[in-house]
């Protein structure tokens, strides 16, 4: 199947619901006691890694779709498992579940595909060392597989050198059976649903600034817990909205948490006509999002937007090499250790579509305006780069072919048909 160029995309659509959320209402359900209900949760490959991981640790989990429950049995609810965990795809899973694991009285190893068992661990490995877990990279790579001999744990208050909120809610997790508060602090705000689902779940938890503190052993209960729609996945749409000429389209009901809104800033510096519409503030803020088809300017994405905005950068690359303008997008090595490196993989991707994209140290240099052509790119199985990819198609004249393009299950499973649905 081949993608191309659209007359325009009119119409509504609803994202599917947060993959960071999803994961998180799983994982706090099995940690607490009594019966968690999940509606939208995200039917992502993903997520349902995180499902089998905890089943494998002995919750049951019931997935009617619609809704999920979780039958939590408390912070020391969970047992060994018989076999090797498999997290999948999915850097979420491996870095969160670890902070747990490293506090249970039994031995766990958790693996994942080839491309989680090259992503670096040792960023959770080491402050979870100093709360005196146990954790050995087995190919001593500093990657998965990783043996984990759970042990009793210490509070720390951990500077962390990367805001990432993998590694924040790693040390997060292990604080809630640690001895002592701990604290983690962190260069720039990373998202922080951590922190909002763990209150409500009834935890003790404070955040100042970019410092967040959680208190051991709180008594945490099932809730019920509605996910909003995904603000990455709608990331793709807001694009096709502005780069296709006379477009027009309303997404619903997506999550615009200020630590994962940096493309509607980015696409709003850029000249993008967008407008939140029905906005609610509880838990996590969400609104409806009105995308009208926009002319754009290059511009520059730096410093503390980066975090709000990492796994939308390549969607924004390509929404750069249609811009009038120079784009630089800077202090994002991020890129380089996550599904794919993003930032060899975007520039390789574009190029071959004729955009004039240079690769730097901590992220790129596009020269926008000049047409795209269709080609063959090659997604290295990475979700974001065949959906960002995807959307330069629509622009592009003259075929284009995405490898290995079912990888989208990984976070949006109906992407292609809730794309054709909006193509004119
Ligand atoms: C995530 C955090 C981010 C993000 C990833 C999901 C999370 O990763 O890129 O897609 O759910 O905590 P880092 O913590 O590595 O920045």
């Amino acid at each position: 199947m081949f993608l191309e160029k659209a007359k325009s995309l009119r119409g509504e659509i609803t994202v599917p619901g947060d993959k960071s959320i999803s994961h998180r209402a799983v994982m706090f359900g099995a940690l607490s006691r009594g019966r968690t209900e999940v509606r939208n949760f995200l039917q992502g490959a993903d997520c349902l890694s995180t499902i089998g991981c905890f089943r494998e640790l002995g919750i049951e989990i019931e997935n009617r779709e619609d809704v999920i429950t979780i039958h939590g049995r408390g912070l020391d609810g969970l047992s060994a498992p018989s076999r090797i965990l498999d997290a999948g795809n999915s850097g979420t899973t491996t870095r969160l579940i670890s902070g747990i694991l490293a506090a249970q009285p039994f031995e766990t190893i958790l693996t994942g595909d080839a491309s989680i068992r090259k992503r670096p661990m040792r960023r959770i490995i080491e402050p979870l060392a100093m709360m005196g877990a146990d954790i050995e990279s087995m190919d001593g790579n500093g990657c998965a597989p990783l043996k984990i001999h759970g042990t009793s744990l210490k509070g720390i208050h951990y500077l962390s050198r990367v805001a990432s909120a993998q590694v924040k809610s790693a040390v997060l997790l292990a604080g809630l059976y640690a001895e002592g508060e701990t604290s983690v602090t962190e260069p720039v705000l990373s998202r922080n649903h951590s922190e909002i689902m763990l209150e409500t779940f009834g935890a003790r938890i404070r955040a100042e600034g970019n410092t967040v503190t959680i208190s051991p052993r709180p008594c945490l209960e099932g809730r019920k817990i509605i996910v909003p729609g995904d603000i990455s996945s709608a990331a793709y749409f807001i694009a096709a909205g502005l780069l296709v000429p006379d477009s027009d389209i309303l997404i619903r009901n997506v999550g615009i948490n200020p630590t994962r809104d940096g493309i509607l800033r980015a696409a709003r510096a850029m000249g993008g006509k967008i407008t939140l519409l029905n906005e609610k503030h509880e838990g996590e803020p969400t609104a409806d999002i009105h995308v009208v088809y926009s002319p754009l300017q290059g511009t520059v994405i730096e410093g503390d937007i980066i975090p709000a905005l990492i796994d939308e950068l390549p969607v924004i690359a390509v929404m750069a090499a249609a811009a009038e303008g120079t784009t630089i997008i800077r202090d994002a090595a991020e890129l380089k250790v996550k599904e794919s490196d993003r930032i060899q993989v975007v520039t390789e991707n574009l190029s071959a579509m004729g955009c004039d994209i240079t690769a730097t140290d901590d992220g790129m240099v596009i020269n926008g305006g000049s047409p795209l052509k269709g080609a063959s790119i090659l997604s290295h199985n990475d979700h974001r780069i065949a959906m960002s990819f995807a959307i330069a198609s629509l622009i592009a004249e003259g075929e284009t072919v995405i490898r290995d393009r079912e990888c989208v299950t990984i976070s949006y499973p109906d992407f292609y048909s809730d794309l054709a649905s909006l193509c004119r």
